[in-house]
């Protein structure tokens, strides 16, 4: 039996860094679909051009474009354990076709753990954040520093500002995610999948009480 899982919540919630210690635990594969168009962008493909402009402003990629490279994602034989899912579902649409992709599979969504954080953290986090160029890995200047500045610890790559982090991009993201993102607590919640997690904690506290969410899920 398979464990599916999506983590929910808003720019800067800490969802990235959650889904990687949580895949830690679980041994299935965290997928962002932010990271995917990220890879993308940096190797020019097709879908990297295709989601540039939306990534930069702040807003969605089409539904259309975000369903088919996640179809493909969870094709690959690693997730057939399972996947954490980082930033999809995003819209209502986005949901339920991930019910139905699952549903190819002869799967159903395990849990929607919303990451609750307040603006003023958000923003707090958005702004000293530094990622890996070369893995993706997230560090935050004064919450989560690397060893050595601008080097990433895990593989040694440099650590640069994301461009949707300008404080105009950092509005519309947050803006964006209340009128179309949001609604998905209500889409959960009547399903019964919606667990709610404080994320206004240090990072290991948060990772505590999202473990002890999903134990009762696990498989062995
Ligand atoms: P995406 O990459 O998903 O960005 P996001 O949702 O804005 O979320 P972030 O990655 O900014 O934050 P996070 O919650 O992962 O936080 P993190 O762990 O980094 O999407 C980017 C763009 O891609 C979208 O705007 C859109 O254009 C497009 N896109 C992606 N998915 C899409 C979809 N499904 N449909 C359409 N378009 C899509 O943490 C943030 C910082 O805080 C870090 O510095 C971290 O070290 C620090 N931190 C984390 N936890 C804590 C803690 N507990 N205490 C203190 N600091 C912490
Ligand atoms: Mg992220
Ligand atoms: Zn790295």
């Amino acid at each position: 039996m398979a464990i599916d899982l999506v983590l929910l919540g808003p720019p800067g919630a800490g969802k990235g860094t959650q889904a990687e210690l949580l895949s830690e635990w679980l041994g299935v594969p965290a997928v962002s679909t932010g990271d995917l168009f990220r890879k993308a962008m940096a190797e020019s493909t097709e879908l990297g051009s295709q989601a540039k402009a939306y990534i930069e402003r702040g807003d969605l990629v089409p539904d259309e474009v975000t369903v088919g490279m996640v179809r493909e994602r969870l094709g690959k034989s690693d997730c057939e354990d399972g996947v954490i899912l980082d930033g999809f579902p995003r819209t209502v649409p986005q949901a339920d076709a991930l019910e139905d992709l699952l549903a190819d599979m002869d799967r159903q969504l395990d849990a929607a753990l919303y990451i609750e954080v307040s603006r003023e953290e958000l923003l707090r986090r958005l702004g000293g954040r530094w990622t890996c160029r070369d893995c993706g890995e997230v560090y935050h200047e004064i919450y989560d520093p690397p060893e050595e500045e601008g080097v990433c610890d895990r593989c040694g790559g440099e650590l640069y500002q994301r461009s949707d982090d300008t404080p105009e991009a950092q509005e519309q993201r947050i803006k964006v995610y209340t009128e179309e993102t949001a609604p998905l607590y209500d889409y959960y919640a009547e399903k019964g999948q919606l667990v709610k997690i404080d994320g206004e904690q240090e990072i290991e506290a948060v990772q505590q009480d999202i473990r002890e969410a999903v134990a009762p899920l696990k498989v062995d």
